[in-house]
């Protein structure tokens, strides 16, 4: 097989590095915007709307922004999250600014420390995909907050198209590899 030119080689290391950037760790700002964290003003409005488009990996992090006078954010057990039992969060975050680093797979419940907020749906579940799945094409579709939230929501349909980046990086530097 024939070398690649400098500038074929130019190209696909600028490939891999454009492949590079799109995996790395990423700041999910709830909601999707600074005044979110509040109760939602309609059923199709919810934090978990929001979630279920989003792909949370390990070592992305959650950013809330939200009026430190008069909220906060806790880090409950699934029970707690249910029953919007502020009494024994896991953490509890003031501030108005508060930013927390997914560190490892799984769901994760957070309520309003709000006064009766949590039981007006301010809550949030993000569920955190494992580290293969940064590098797996055609892996199976994230699990939804409805699992472990119950009947009441509407499983979302998943981004299947989401973050193929990883693997395309691999298809890359296999070329790469063949190549030189
Ligand atoms: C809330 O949680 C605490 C600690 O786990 C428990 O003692 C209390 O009974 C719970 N309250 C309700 C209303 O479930």
């Amino acid at each position: 097989m024939a070398g690649f030119s400098r500038t074929e080689a130019c190209s696909v290391l600028l490939f891999i590095c454009l492949f590079l950037s799109f995996s790395e760790a990423r700041d999910h700002l709830v909601g999707g915007k600074s005044d979110a964290w509040r109760i939602p003003s309609s059923e199709s409005d919810t934090l978990n709307h929001w979630a279920q488009k989003s792909r949370f990996l390990i070592g992305d992090s959650l950013v809330w922004e939200y009026d430190a006078s008069k909220d906060s954010v806790l880090q409950v057990t699934k029970r707690d999250y249910v029953t919007c039992n502020t009494s024994s969060p896991i953490e509890t975050y003031t501030g108005g600014s508060t930013k927390l680093k997914l560190e490892h797979s799984g769901p994760y419940y957070f309520i309003s420390g709000a006064e009766g907020h949590c039981k007006k749906g301010q809550k949030l579940i993000v569920v955190v995909m494992s580290e293969k799945h940064r590098h797996v094409l055609g892996v199976s579709p994230a699990p939804s907050p409805a699992e472990v939230e119950g009947p009441a929501v509407a499983p979302a349909p998943t981004s299947a198209a989401g973050r193929l980046s990883g693997g395309l990086f691999m298809v890359v530097l296999g070329m790469v590899l063949v190549v030189m």
